[in-house]
């Protein structure tokens, strides 16, 4: 990136005490100029943590939600107000008051994956890192609902022995990946690990030799004696792994893994976003206090790797 730039975007920085949060799966320039990157979970926490008044999220709506929930005496901005989640938007709040009512003594656990109203109505809210971790702190004689990714809820089912009541829910940006996919990408490398994002459909984890939040994948691949491997989630993914094992050969499962609302966040965007202190992402007093019950539960329980 040009220097002429990298000097503006630290001096706006400067100027409106602002910081810059990425995750793993934006374009490779925002992620070598932001503050941190990370995955939910880690963005979560530093939103949290962070001392600036500004936080510039770049990510999608239900990330820079949170951070606002996490954070309400700052103010977060998305670069881009149409960066939605469309796994996301598959719940409403009415449709989980619903489901309830069948269940009227059912916790509900719901992926950060999900807006704020419908973490309102949750007890506890997870990331792809700590959902196992968080299904299998609860009470073994309590009815568990799972919102609204029915693949994460899958793992968990299947990490923890817990059966869950399901939303049928999805990421269509992982779904995509298929066992194929898997095979033929395995063919590339000569002793290929298989990192597979828990959003993916079960037969593809069942191939696979490593379930993982992206924020694991990189823990992961640093610890690795590995040299080849096989990255089964949003093709951006690749960017953030080569620069923790720059020697290391990473092959996506499969090119058409792209999530398209992670792409729209662009360099000039994000010098227009705190230029004009735009897009700000707000919630409502009443909603933000319910949620954040659920999403502080969350940043409570650490992934268990
Ligand atoms: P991570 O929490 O693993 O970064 O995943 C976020 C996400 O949206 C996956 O599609
Ligand atoms: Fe949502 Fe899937 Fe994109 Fe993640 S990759 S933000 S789950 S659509």
């Amino acid at each position: 990136m040009e220097k002429a730039i990298i000097e503006k975007i630290n001096g706006l920085k400067k100027s409106r005490n602002a910081v810059i949060l990425a995750h793993n799966y934006q374009i490779g320039e925002i992620q070598d100029l932001a503050d941190f990157t990370g995955d939910s979970l880690g963005l979560s926490i530093k939103a949290a943590e962070t001392d600036a008044e500004v936080i510039v999220f770049c990510g999608v709506h239900f990330m820079a939600e949170t951070a606002a929930i996490l954070s309400p005496e700052k103010t977060v901005l998305m670069p881009d107000k149409n960066a939605g989640c469309p796994m996301a938007d598959m719940i409403t709040a009415e449709q989980l008051v619903e489901l309830k009512k069948g269940h009227p003594d059912a916790l509900v656990v719901c992926y950060v994956n999900s807006s704020a109203e419908v973490k309102a109505e949750s007890d506890y809210c997870c990331t792809s890192a700590n959902a196992v971790g968080v299904v299998a702190s609860l009470p073994k004689d309590k009815e568990i609902i799972f919102v609204p990714d029915q693949h994460l809820g899958r793992f968990a089912e299947e990490q923890t022995g817990r059966k869950l009541i399901l939303w049928p829910g999805y990421c269509p940006s992982h779904i995509v990946i298929t066992v194929d996919d898997i095979n033929e990408a395995r063919s590339k490398l000569p002793e290929p690990i298989v990192m597979t994002h828990p959003e993916c459909s079960e037969p593809v984890k069942e191939n696979s030799d490593e379930m993982l939040s992206t924020g694991q994948m990189l823990r992961f691949v640093k610890q690795s004696k590995g040299k080849g491997f096989v990255v089964a989630t949003e093709t951006g993914m690749i960017h953030a792994l080569k620069k923790v094992k720059p020697d290391a050969e990473f092959t996506a499962a499969s090119e058409r893994a792209v999530c398209p609302n992670m792409k729209k966040v662009t360099v000039d965007k994000i010098i227009a976003s705190l230029e004009d202190m735009q897009y700000e992402v707000k919630v409502p007093a009443q909603i933000s206090r319910k949620a954040k019950k659920a999403i502080d539960r969350m940043v409570a329980i650490l992934p268990t790797r």
